[in-house]
């Protein structure tokens, strides 16, 4: 069958509509018989793909049983292959799946349609065109958690899995990874899990993260993450001397990307470097997790001790002309809880469904905690503020968004009582404190020694908590720098219904796991405003600095904040040129056209933009300054 007869089939039968196109309303509003026989569908769904997949394993592992595992895998994974296969399946596959599928026949038929602004360069094309546009500040990128490739670069790993044959390829971020992962579970997990007790890797393993902008272009061939960003700096004159992509080793902790790899030196020196070479202050963009990074840095910088930037007062003022955060996850994301509890991945730590697939399908819940709770880096997003931010038994600032009849302050709730932990319901502090006791002495002296989730009572402590590096990741404890002319602009999605509480169940008798979500339940996960994977909440902080000079932010930096609508294309896999989507975001055409404008000077022709209520509920917050 010829390739294009099946693209024709696709464009005019309509894939089944996304779940993610309800409104948060919508959601809310749905009764609980009708939630009950979703949560089953979409379980159903996720069975029938597994059995798809394992059979498709199972036939071609028989059926060539001549050939190597390797070789067959190889075939496995090819693009004809599976394409063929799918095909078929497209009803029952989940869209993540289908939408990789579908990059690659578009990545490899060449068929965008013309104009559209989610062709490659459209939105640098135009803008260099109508304002003639050119590159001024130089730009660089921090990438969120998880999509940065990782490679190993060890020789020696173990007697039982040696590490010379990955050496240079790519542990995480690849196809490589799927098929480590699912021919050689036990040594990718040796590979790419941490020393509990170092936080570092094992002894003879080496990991790494990518370098270069191929470490987060894309994720895995085909799904583009930072590409369109690339893409449309370039067409307005960027290249690699005034543009950069500061990928970190993301499963560490904050501190030990510096004791290890000398991460932020090195991001100093690129700065100080662009800043000499043209003069100009440096653009810091970042997504998600990345943000936290870049926040993080700005507090590192002008610290003064051992492991700190001691780049003195004044560094940030004198270097860094404006911080993007492109949402970003600066007062933590509730999925981060979960993962640290129980293991739960269910698209979890966002980004990429195949890789996450991966995990759920061929690792046991309680493998994949073990291996998230080694990753010093994955506490960072733990929601810092709580019941200020995240609010109480009695209420939270979302409530309104469902009639108050309810509180998202509840946040880990038990309807069945089973055991000791189940007796009451948790808020996020709760929550959080729950984790820490669940979890084993090393974690928790990792998390204590490297974060805080708390908040500043006054100005005096926000001052010395600037002493600590275990502050410098929660905004609430720490203030901004004092830069007059530092820009911050924080762009996020809204629209898009977002994890916000859980119910769990307590199985006492279970032998290694005994919290989990209650997927019996009628409705296991509440969802509020988001962007599908961080809850506008989160930027509660965007919307406090821009209240102007307060002891958060001190030197009345200028704060813009947009919000974008999620609107995504239907026929467009990854949401196409209005999707507000938390990664898909960065390949939205308002998106493209922002970074552009700020990275030429004109930042300041930004028009900010609400659409949900933050500001209020920010407002209405008992903040204590
Ligand atoms: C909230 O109230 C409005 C108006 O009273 C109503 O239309 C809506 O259905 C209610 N939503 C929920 C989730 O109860
Ligand atoms: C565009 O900008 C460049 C440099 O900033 C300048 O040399 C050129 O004349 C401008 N072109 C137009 C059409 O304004
Ligand atoms: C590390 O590798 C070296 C060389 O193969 C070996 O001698 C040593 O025992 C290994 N160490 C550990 C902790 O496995
Ligand atoms: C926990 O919250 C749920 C849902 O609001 C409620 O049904 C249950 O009674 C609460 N449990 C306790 C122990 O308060
Ligand atoms: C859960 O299991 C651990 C052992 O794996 C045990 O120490 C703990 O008491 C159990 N918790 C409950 C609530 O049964
Ligand atoms: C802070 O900046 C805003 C505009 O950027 C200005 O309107 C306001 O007066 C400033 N506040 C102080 C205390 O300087
Ligand atoms: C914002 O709040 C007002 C009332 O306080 C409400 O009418 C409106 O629907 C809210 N908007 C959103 C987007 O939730």
């Amino acid at each position: 069958m010829g390739v294009k007869n099946r693209k024709k089939h696709t464009k005019n039968t309509p894939e089944p509509q996304k779940t993610n196109h309800i409104t948060p309303h919508e959601s809310l509003r749905r009764d609980s018989k009708k939630t009950k026989k979703s949560w089953r569908d979409s379980r159903r769904t996720v069975f029938s793909l597994g059995a798809i997949v394992g059979l498709l394993i199972a036939l071609y592992f028989g059926g060539f049983s001549g050939k190597t595992n390797t070789a067959l895998f190889d075939n496995l994974v090819n693009f004809e292959f599976l394409q063929e296969y799918m095909e078929d399946w497209r009803e029952v596959i989940p869209q993540s799946i289908s939408s990789l599928i579908s990059d690659f026949q578009q990545r490899n038929l060449q068929t965008t349609p013309p104009t559209s602004l989610t062709e490659s360069f459209a939105v640098g094309k135009q803008l260099r065109r109508e304002m003639n546009l050119t590159s001024k500040h130089p730009v660089i990128m921090v990438p969120g958690v998880v999509s940065t490739g990782i490679e190993s670069w060890g020789v020696y790993g173990d007697e039982e899995c040696p590490s010379e044959p990955h050496f240079r390829k790519r542990l995480w971020g690849s196809f490589y990874m799927l098929k480590s992962m699912v021919l050689d579970k036990v040594c990718w997990l040796r590979h790419v899990m941490l020393d509990p007790e170092t936080g570092l890797d094992p002894p003879n393993f080496t990991l790494r993260a990518a370098q270069g902008f191929e470490a987060s272009d894309f994720f895995m061939a085909g799904y583009w993450i930072w590409n369109k960003v690339l893409q449309n700096l370039g067409a307005i004159g960027y290249e690699p001397t005034k543009m950069s992509t500061a990928a970190y080793d993301w499963r560490l902790a904050y501190l030990d990307l510096e004791r290890r790899d000398g991460y932020f030196s090195k991001l100093r020196q690129q700065i100080e470097e662009y800043h000499s070479m043209t003069g100009e202050k440096c653009v810091l963009v970042g997504h998600s997790m990345g943000s936290q990074i870049i926040f993080y840095f700005l507090k590192w910088i002008e610290a003064e001790g051992p492991l700190y930037g001691n780049g003195g007062q004044g560094w940030v003022e004198k270097h860094i002309g404006a911080f993007v955060n492109v949402a970003g996850t600066l007062l933590g994301a509730p999925k981060a809880v979960p993962a640290l509890i129980s293991g739960e991945m269910k698209d979890t730590i966002q980004l990429n469904a195949l890789a996450m697939y991966g995990l759920e399908k061929f690792f046991s819940r309680k493998e994949r905690l073990d291996m998230i709770q080694t990753w010093g880096g994955v506490p960072s997003m733990l929601p810092k503020g709580g019941s200020l931010i995240w609010g109480d038994m009695q209420a939270s600032a979302e409530d309104a968004l469902h009639n108050n009849t309810d509180t998202f302050g509840n946040f880990i709730r038990f309807e069945r009582q089973t055991g000791p932990f189940s007796r009451r319901n948790l808020t996020m502090e709760d929550s959080i404190a729950l984790m820490l006791e669940l979890a084993p002495s090393w974690l928790r002296d990792r998390v204590h020694d490297q974060y805080s989730f708390g908040y500043a009572r006054t100005g005096q402590e926000l001052r010395e908590n600037e002493l600590h590096h275990s502050h410098w990741s929660n905004p609430l404890e720490v203030p901004l720098p004092d830069a007059p002319s530092l820009k911050i602009y924080c762009f996020y999605g809204v629209g898009n219904p977002t994890e916000r509480a859980y119910v769990y169940k307590e199985d006492k008798d279970h032998p290694d796991l005994n919290f989990t979500i209650d997927y019996e339940t009628s409705q296991p996960v509440f969802f509020t405003e988001g962007d599908g994977t961080v809850p506008i909440v989160t930027h509660a902080m965007c919307h406090k600095w821009a209240q102007g000079q307060t002891p958060y932010n001190p030197a009345n930096s200028s704060v813009t904040v947009v919000e974008i609508r999620h609107q995504p294309d239907r026929f467009d896999i990854r949401g196409g040129a209005k999707s507000a989507e938390h990664v898909d975001i960065l390949g939205s055409a308002e998106l493209n056209e922002y970074i552009l404008r700020i990275a030429g000077g004109f930042g300041d022709t930004i028009e900010p933009r609400l659409i949900s209520n933050m500001t209020q509920w920010v407002r209405e917050m008992p903040f204590p300054m």
